[in-house]
C-alpha cells in the first residue's frame, strides 16, 4: 500500500489533535443516526463541536449531533464521531469518508463504523443489531479514485479478527448479534419496492446511505475495520407501513442500551 502524500482535512486533523492534547486513541467509533446515546456511557469526556473545526464538513441530518468526543472506556481511549457526512449532503465521496480520513491522520489504527439501516433480509427484525460481514458498494463511486493518490489494498474490507471479537463481545454482553451484508447507496431517496427486490437478489441483508466509503478508505490505509448496523425498519415493499426518518432515529434510542453494551465489551477485547 502506497502511503498518501496529501490527504484532505489535514487542518481539521491538526486542530482535533491539538484540542485533545495529542492523546493517543486506541479506536475510533462512528455513530450512525440515532445512536449518539453511546457517549453517555463514557467517562473522562472531552467534547469538541465539529462546527468549530476548521475545514470540517458539517452534517445536516437530524439525529446527528455534530460532536467529536474523546473519552475513556474501561482502560481504552476512544474517539467518537457523533455524526457523519453523507454522500447525499455534499456529493463527495471524500467528505463521506471524512471520519476514516481524519482518524487515520490522527494515527488511529482501529475503527468501528455504525449506522442505521433498512432491513432487506426478512429473518431480521427492527431493533436487531447486525455485524457487517461485508459490503456491496452500490454508490458506483470510490473514494480512493477521488483521492487520486491511493491504491486499493487487497483483502477483505471488514476485519475477520474484529468480527470474531464483536461476536465474543456480544456473548459477554448477552446481545443477540446478527450478521449480514450491508448494501450502500448514495440516497437520499429511500428505496422503491422494485429496488428492494433487486437488492435482495444481489445479496444484501441491510441497506443504508453511509459507511461504504469510510470502510473502503480505512481498510486501504491498513486500519482494522468493524461495522455494526442498527436495523431500524423493513424496507419498502416488505411491509405496508410507510417509512419515516423519525422511525429511524427512534429505534436508535430504543437499542441504545444493548448497542452500548456490545461496543463496550468489544472495545475491551481489542
Ligand atoms: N433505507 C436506506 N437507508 C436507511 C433505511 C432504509 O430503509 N433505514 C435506515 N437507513
Amino acid at each position: 500500500m502506497r502511503q498518501t502524500r496529501h490527504l484532505p482535512f489535514k487542518e481539521s486533523a491538526d486542530y482535533i489533535r491539538k484540542y485533545f492534547g495529542a492523546a493517543h486513541h486506541d479506536i475510533a467509533v462512528v455513530l450512525g443516526s440515532g445512536l449518539g446515546g453511546f457517549t453517555a456511557h463514557l467517562s473522562d469526556k472531552k467534547v469538541l463541536k465539529t462546527a468549530e473545526i476548521p475545514s470540517y464538513p458539517q452534517s445536516t441530518v437530524v439525529g446527528h449531533s455534530g460532536e467529536i468526543v474523546s473519552a475513556e472506556l474501561n482502560d481504552k481511549r476512544v474517539l467518537v464521531f457523533s455524526g457523519r457526512v453523507h454522500y447525499y449532503e455534499s456529493a463527495s465521496t471524500v467528505n463521506s469518508a471524512l471520519t476514516g480520513i481524519v482518524s487515520h491522520q490522527l494515527g488511529i489504527e482501529n475503527i468501528v463504523l455504525t449506522n442505521a439501516a433498512g432491513i432487506l433480509n426478512e429473518s431480521f427484525d427492527p431493533g436487531d443489531l447486525m455485524l457487517i460481514k461485508d459490503q456491496i458498494n452500490l454508490t458506483f463511486r470510490n473514494v480512493l479514485k477521488d483521492l487520486g493518490s491511493l491504491t486499493a489494498k487487497p483483502g477483505p474490507i471488514y476485519s475477520g479478527k474484529f468480527a470474531a471479537k464483536m461476536f465474543a463481545g456480544a456473548e459477554k454482553a448477552s446481545v443477540n448479534l446478527k450478521a449480514g451484508v450491508y448494501l450502500g447507496l448514495t440516497g437520499p431517496s429511500y428505496e422503491t419496492a422494485a429496488e428492494v427486490k433487486m437488492f435482495r437478489l444481489l445479496g444484501g441483508d441491510a441497506v443504508g446511505m453511509s459507511t461504504v466509503q469510510e470502510a473502503i478508505f480505512a481498510q486501504s490505509v491498513g486500519m482494522n475495520v468493524a461495522g455494526i448496523s442498527c436495523l431500524t425498519n423493513y424496507c419498502t415493499g416488505l411491509t405496508s407501513k410507510v417509512l419515516t426518518h423519525e422511525e429511524v432515529t427512534q429505534i436508535g434510542a430504543r437499542v441504545d442500551d444493548k448497542f452500548s453494551r456490545l461496543l463496550t465489551e468489544f472495545i475491551a477485547l481489542i
